[in-house]
């Protein structure tokens, strides 16, 4: 049993992925070139968004993101507590001041009601990141919201294809936020075969930014109007991505099946489960034990493999400790300490996950 098989995952399609590599190679079209542009019309699509700008990773995604907003020096931002680094040094290479917001209780994503005790004059944007694929709860943000001038950025580096649900509607990630950005890592739920991401929004002005700011300060060859970076979707890996997303949402909904299954099976008073949302993509199953590393080394000697997601909370990473010293993010601590990624790979079956499940059961 594998926590992550991409190889068996895209055998069926590897050879159209050849092709197409093949033919790059042979045209020598590597960077700007079609398949980037054809990509970036179908991800738009995907996302309900008018435009997406290819980048070279979800972590320049927010860089760029963020630089697009024009923001003054110091600005703050706010961020939930738990997620991965990058969202956090996005913030501070930018130039920004971070403002850490803990996350619910009993569920992955930043906690609106601890949003609306931090919000202030000097709030300029939010970062919402749409954590294990559980799509944060915007319409309650919005209603805190209301007239204030703060932009929302969502990482939706872990959520391609999820939603929330809005009364009868469902609000697709990467379509609510003034911008969002996409990592395509290759074991993300729509993974390239290195590095890769991607930027959407609805705003004319912001993509005309992004186009340039991305490639050099450049929109045509030789004529740099503004100062920008080095961060473009190369077309190698626009081609594999073009070919995996037709089925990205066959595999989403692989997911949700597994994690109902395991919602469903897991029973034991050792552990508890996360509260996740209907449109999750589970990029990740996450389970809490009250005996974290005796149940990781169960789980070791059951061959049951596992991962954590992360391992500490944005708080207590050695490089910025200091900035966050005087605060105290509980359920972000507890959910990193007491945390376990189960595995959750669309090609195990209804098989896998019951023996997982029978094991978890069993353990005191
Ligand atoms: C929540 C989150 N934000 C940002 C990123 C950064 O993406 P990348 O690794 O493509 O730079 C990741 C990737 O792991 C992520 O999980």
């Amino acid at each position: 049993m594998k926590f992550l098989d991409i190889y068996s995952q895209d055998k069926p399609i590897l050879n159209k992925i050849y092709k197409d590599i093949k033919k790059i190679i042979t045209k020598s079209d590597f960077i700007n070139g079609q398949k980037t542009r054809e990509f970036e019309e179908e991800f738009a699509k995907y996302c309900k968004t008018k435009f997406a700008i290819g980048c070279g990773n979800g972590t320049d995604a927010l860089y760029i993101a963020l630089k697009s907003l024009n923001l003054k020096e110091g600005s703050e931002v706010i961020l939930p507590a738990m997620t991965w680094c990058s969202t956090l040094f996005s913030v501070l290479q930018a130039g920004l001041k971070p403002v850490l917001v803990d996350i619910e209780p009993n569920s992955p994503t930043i906690s609106i009601d601890g949003i609306r005790k931090k919000i202030n004059k000097r709030t300029k944007a939010i970062i919402l990141v749409h954590l294990y694929g559980d799509c944060c709860k915007f319409s309650q943000l919005k209603r805190i919201l209301k007239n204030k001038k703060v932009y929302i950025i969502e990482d939706a580096a872990q959520a391609h294809g999820s939603y929330e649900i809005a009364g009868k509607k469902k609000n697709y990630v990467g379509s609510f936020g003034h911008l969002a950005c996409f990592s395509f890592y290759p074991g993300k739920n729509l993974g390239a075969y290195g590095d890769a991401g991607a930027i959407v929004t609805n705003k004319k002005k912001i993509y005309n930014f992004i186009q340039k700011f991305h490639n050099m300060g450049s929109k045509f060859k030789h004529e740099h109007d503004i100062v920008g970076i080095n961060s473009r979707l190369d077309s190698i890996q626009a081609a594999v991505l073009q070919n995996k997303i037709k089925k990205l949402d066959r595999l989403n909904d692989k997911r949700r099946q597994l994690a109902k299954l395991y919602n469903k099976l897991i029973d034991n008073k050792n552990i508890s489960k996360l509260s996740y949302s209907k449109g999750c993509v589970f990029h990740q199953y996450v389970i809490l034990s009250n005996k974290p590393e005796k149940f990781r080394k169960y789980l070791k000697k059951n061959k049951i493999p596992f991962g954590r997601h992360y391992p500490q909370s944005i708080n207590n990473l050695k490089a910025v400790k200091k900035m966050f010293r005087k605060e105290n993010f509980i359920n972000s601590e507890r959910l990193s300490k007491y945390g376990t990624s189960l595995p959750i790979n669309p090609l195990l079956t209804k098989m896998d996950i019951t023996k997982i499940c029978n094991i978890i059961n069993n353990f005191n």
